[in-house]
């Protein structure tokens, strides 16, 4: 098995893949990192002079391409060329829930990670170290040596290492610099296992400390990732279970919030109430999850995790019942500005954002909905409404092309935004929506004026001298 990395290959240029390759890149000048993808304006858009066309936007990104690309990191779309160059090959593909046959709606749809490890057996006439970045059921290795054993050529070894990524979106640069720690599972009983082993070590340890590689099984790395994302979602729902009791008995989740994170074995982060959490990970992860214990025969087990998705749905429902009963019971034809449509704030992705359903919630009620993201384009907005229908045209029978061309507007100007409105919904936290002048906006909508802040980013008091009716989570 070769020990000495000169070049490495990621497969799949994502928010993982790019981000994660850009900080290796700059930490370890001495590899040439090339990213590939299948989808070729994707590439483009990492390969455009103009760097605020990048796809992915996080704070940091666009001054590491800067400096690194066309140096050693490298987008191309020659997915064989960088793989058969490369003695380290990492898969960062996407592994959304499967849409489609058996496992439908929880299990991991593994097409994209399968597709990969079938062209790195087919395209390598050298040994590589394959590794995992990808989130994946646990055991999904064994399936991984298993295919890339029976297509490889004659002479030609493969070792495969579980090394799940735990960046967040919107810090991932940060994260990355300085992760908590990485996890490396692999199986070091062997010889060619711990030679695979330290040499992803030998990668990080170009800018991590040793004490925050931690090694461990294969199946235990593939668990831990599930389990992290599983155990963060829990902490989001279980204050968001607290603050809806919070809104029927006056206490407020924030000083709750604030007393229970004091103490040392709670901690205080990931206890903010808020419209509900989205992203790529957090739902798919735990479905994953709960998919994996069913068929494990833990019920029980299965059932205590989904939960935690289902808590989620109903913080989103409570969210928009409450405009439409705030607002007389109606929205009928009525103008509601969402401010934000990113899942969270510092990101230009909306995966599974709670905007999306707060949104069609509102359609659904006949509402016209008007929005306003910093980051996010109009393109994607109306994708993600339509990608709801494409998924589920009974439940979501509302989102047809015409009612969301009718109904939905959405606007580059957060005034233009709140103008002549009946409701704002912040749905993202953005940092700017604190700094608006809240006196013009109050002049310019429908009275009165109601304020439903999803994220308590406002201040309450502050928009209630002003004439605002607001409504928070939890408080
Ligand atoms: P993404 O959809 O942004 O990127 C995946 C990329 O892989 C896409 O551009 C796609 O075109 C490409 N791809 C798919 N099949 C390919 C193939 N056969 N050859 C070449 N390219 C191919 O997904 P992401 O958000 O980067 O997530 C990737 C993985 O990382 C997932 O398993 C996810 O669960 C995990 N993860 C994501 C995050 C996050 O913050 N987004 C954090 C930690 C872990
Ligand atoms: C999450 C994890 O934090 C990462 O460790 C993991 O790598 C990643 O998922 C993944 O596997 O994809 P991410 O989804 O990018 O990262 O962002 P988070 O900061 O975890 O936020 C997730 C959602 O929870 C957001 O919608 C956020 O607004 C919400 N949230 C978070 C709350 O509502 N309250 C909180 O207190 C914290």
């Amino acid at each position: 098995m070769t020990k000495e990395i000169k070049n490495i290959c990621c497969i799949g240029a994502g928010y993982v893949g790019g981000p994660t390759m850009a900080v290796i890149a700059e930490k370890c000048p001495q590899y040439v990192v090339t990213v590939v993808d299948i989808n070729a304006e994707r590439i483009s858009a990492w390969n455009d002079a103009d760097l605020s066309k990048l796809p992915v936007y996080e704070p940091g990104l666009a001054d590491i391409i800067a400096k690194q690309r066309g140096k050693n990191l490298f987008f191309s779309t020659d997915v064989d060329g960088a793989i058969e160059k490369a003695e380290m090959v990492f898969m960062s593909v996407n592994t959304p829930t499967k849409t489609y046959g058996e496992g439908k709606g929880m299990a991991a749809d593994l097409k994209f990670i399968e597709k990969s490890a079938r062209q790195i057996a087919r395209v390598s006439t050298s040994d590589k170290i394959v590794i995992e970045k990808s989130t994946l059921p646990v055991r999904t290795a064994q399936a991984i040596k298993t295919i890339l054993n029976a297509e490889k050529k004659e002479g030609v070894n493969f070792e495969i290492l579980s090394n799940p990524e735990f960046l967040a979106e919107g810090t991932a640069i940060e994260d990355l610099r300085n992760a908590d720690r990485m996890l490396i599972g692999g199986d070091i009983h062997t010889k060619s296992g711990k030679e695979a082993v330290d040499a992803l070590v030998g990668v990080y340890s170009n800018w991590l400390p040793k004490e925050r590689l931690l090694t461990t099984n294969v199946w235990s790395s593939e668990l831990s990732k599930l389990t992290a994302n599983a155990f963060l979602a829990q902490r989001v729902s279980s204050i968001n279970a607290i603050s809806a009791l919070c809104e029927k008995t006056g206490a407020n989740v924030e000083e709750v919030g604030r007393a229970i994170g004091a103490d040392s074995r709670i901690g205080p982060k990931f206890l903010n109430a808020s419209v509900g959490f989205g992203g790529s990970c957090f739902q798919k992860d735990i479905l994953n999850l709960v998919y994996l214990c069913n068929y494990f025969g833990l019920p029980e087990v299965a059932e205590y995790w989904h939960q935690v998705i289902k808590l989620n749905d109903y913080q989103k429902k409570r969210f928009s019942h409450n405009i439409i009963s705030t607002l007389f019971n109606t929205v009928s034809d009525k103008k509601i500005s969402l401010l934000g449509w990113a899942f969270k704030k510092d990101t230009n992705d909306t995966r599974e954002s709670a905007a999306i359903y707060i949104a069609s919630d509102l359609i659904e009620n006949q509402a016209n909905v008007c929005v306003y993201d910093p980051k996010v384009s109009k393109e994607q907005i109306l994708k993600d409404l339509a990608y709801l229908h494409e998924l589920d045209n009974v439940k979501y029978a509302h989102l047809t092309e015409k009612t969301i061309n009718d109904r939905v507007e959405i606007v580059s100007d957060p005034y233009l935004a709140c103008s002549e409105s009946h409701a704002l919904a912040i749905m993202t936290e953005w940092d700017e929506f604190t700094t608006y002048d809240w006196n013009k906006i109050y002049n310019s909508v429908y009275k009165p004026a109601f304020v439903f802040d999803g994220r308590n980013i406002v201040d309450k008091e502050e928009l209630e001298n002003i004439g605002f009716d607001v409504f928070s989570v939890g408080r």
